[in-house]
C-alpha cells in the first residue's frame, strides 16, 4: 500500500544551525527557510537524491512540535511520510486494521500543497507516521 519515502522531518530548536550542518558538514541542497503559520512550524526543504529532509522549527505559539522538542531538546527525528495513491482508502484500510488516526480523521493539507494524515506512533513501532496523497 504505501509507496515511495516522501521525507523524514527532524524537528529542531535552532533552524539556522541544522540548515548549516546539513548545507556545510554534510553538503547537501538546502532550501530557504519557509514559515508555514498555519502548520506552526518554519520549515527547510533538503532535496537529496532519493527523498527529501524537512527540518522543522516551531513558528509562533502552540506549535505542534513544541512538546517533542521539550522531550528532545537537541532535536530528533519527528516523523516519515510515505506516499500512498489514495488517502481515504489507506486511511480506511488501516482503520480496519485498529490503527488510529490523529485528529479527526479527516486528511489536511500538508506542507506540500496534499492531502495527509497523521498516525499515532504507538500504533508503528514509536514512530509517527505521515501518509502523502501523490
Ligand atoms: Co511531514
Amino acid at each position: 500500500m504505501i509507496g515511495r519515502l516522501n521525507h523524514v522531518a527532524i524537528a529542531v530548536n535552532d533552524l539556522d544551525k541544522a540548515t548549516a550542518l546539513y548545507r556545510d558538514t554534510l553538503g547537501a541542497q538546502v532550501s530557504a527557510p519557509i514559515e508555514q503559520p498555519a502548520h506552526g512550524v518554519t520549515v527547510v526543504f533538503i532535496e537529496l537524491p532519493n527523498t527529501k529532509i524537512e527540518l522543522l522549527a516551531p513558528l509562533g505559539a502552540g506549535s505542534p512540535i513544541a512538546k517533542f522538542l521539550e522531550k528532545n531538546p537537541d532535536g530528533g527525528m519527528h516523523h516519515v511520510c510515505y506516499e500512498v495513491d489514495d488517502i481515504l482508502i489507506a486511511r480506511d484500510r488501516l482503520k480496519a486494521q485498529g490503527a488510529r488516526v490523529l485528529g479527526d480523521g479527516e486528511p489536511k493539507i500538508g506542507a506540500h500543497g496534499k492531502p495527509v494524515l497523521f498516525l499515532h506512533p504507538k500504533d508503528f513501532s514509536g514512530t509517527l507516521v505521515e501518509l502523502e496523497q501523490v
